[in-house]
């Protein structure tokens, strides 16, 4: 057989996680995985919401909207939009992987601009659909760029995915705005955001009324479902609609059923939007401890969070890889996620700390 080699690369965290185990396994010992991109301070608790699912009904058994379930639609305009949407804006798409996947295909572009630092997956999957990528290093150099945008879409990850810093919300929209009327496409891709804000967070509003934006939310993180595989786009171009409904459905006939009836639960039933609330309180109060124990530490890098903040779910450290696996401590050198100055970036590491304070304190307080 002939093989069509896209040039993307199987993900180099999944090694990084393979050995982490084989270490624990040949030594007994456990490792403190800070490796991963999940939030792991607690799970959901789902045991009120799923008794209220129906799994004898077409709603779980049958094909569904291609577009995804209405009543979804209109419980995300209720929970990210202020209600203020149109669910017709709204696709449903098997995760924000399958949305960004299905948003490269349907711009009509040639090339991604990345940040600095950025998730590996992005150019992976730029490779796979042809597309060149480049980077930028910060908003203000994303304002002050002359106007090469030619072809090209900006992916904007806010808090960003390795470093987890936060620019403060006016300086994003100021940026997201200047690009959106020079008619850049912009994919506002940040799903660690909702951890951290909730339903009444105007962002999305404000992002919906800007024709060139396009929204790409997962609930991966902000629910903590990653296994659930769900997310929508949200865009206000019909036409860029129209095509993403047609590659849905060649993609995916519909997203899964019973994904979508469990989110629809939790944004839109009491029981479902208590777990969401304790989910986050917990996560984003062990994760703002666990930062500052860093700071204290002196571990945080603060030449990244110059003129950002240090928010998570991931922050980055001023020790290498492999001193913290010799403590027992797995993370991810800052140089998986660059394609500049990699020497100078393996001397940081990314870790994940969305896990409990307690636990990180053990591991850390014997550095
Ligand atoms: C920046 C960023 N965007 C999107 C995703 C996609 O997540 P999922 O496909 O689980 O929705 C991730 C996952 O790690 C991410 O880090």
């Amino acid at each position: 057989m002939k093989i069509q080699h896209s040039g993307a690369r199987y993900s180099a965290i999944v090694g990084i996680g393979e050995k982490v185990k084989k270490l624990g396994e040949e030594s007994g010992i456990e490792y403190l995985a800070l490796n991963r991109g999940v939030n792991a301070v607690v799970h959901i608790d789902l045991t009120e919401v799923v008794k209220r699912i129906d799994f004898n009904s077409d709603i779980i058994q049958v094909y569904p909207p291609n577009s995804g379930f209405p009543k979804l639609k209109s419980a995300i305009n209720d929970a990210y939009f202020l209600g203020k949407a149109s669910p017709e804006n709204i696709t449903i798409a098997a995760g924000g992987m399958g949305g960004l996947d299905l948003t490269f295909q349907v711009l009509d572009i040639k090339k991604l601009l990345l940040p600095e630092y950025y998730w590996g997956a992005y150019a992976n999957m730029s490779a796979i659909r042809d597309l060149q990528n480049d980077t930028y290093t910060d908003l203000v150099s994303l304002r002050n760029r002359p106007n090469d945008f030619t072809n090209t879409a900006v992916i904007i990850c806010d808090p960003n995915n390795p470093i987890g810093n936060k620019y403060p919300d006016n300086e994003v929209l100021e940026t997201v705005s200047e690009l959106n009327n020079k008619g850049v496409p912009v994919i506002f891709d940040s799903p660690y955001r909702r951890v951290f804000y909730d339903r009444d967070d105007p962002m999305f509003d404000i992002l919906a009324s800007m024709d060139n934006v396009i929204i790409v939310e997962s609930f991966s993180k902000s629910v903590g479902l990653s296994g659930q595989r769900l997310a929508f786009v949200h865009s206000v171009d019909k036409d860029f609609n129209r095509e993403l409904g047609i590659r849905v459905l060649y993609a995916n006939n519909g997203i899964n059923g019973f994904a979508q009836e469990l989110v629809y639960e939790l944004l839109a039933s009491p029981e479902g939007r208590k777990a969401v609330d304790d989910f986050r309180l917990k996560t984003v109060t062990n994760i703002g401890l666990n930062i500052q124990y860093l700071i204290k530490k002196g571990f945080l890098a603060t030449q990244f969070y110059r003129d950002s903040d240090p928010v998570g779910i991931f922050v980055i450290v001023n020790l290498t890889e492999k001193y913290l696996l010799d403590h027992y401590i797995a993370g991810v050198p800052l140089s998986y996620f660059t394609r500049d100055r990699k020497e100078e970036a393996a001397k940081y590491t990314r870790l994940c700390v969305s896990v409990p304070h307690q636990e990180f304190v053990d591991f850390f307080s014997k550095l």
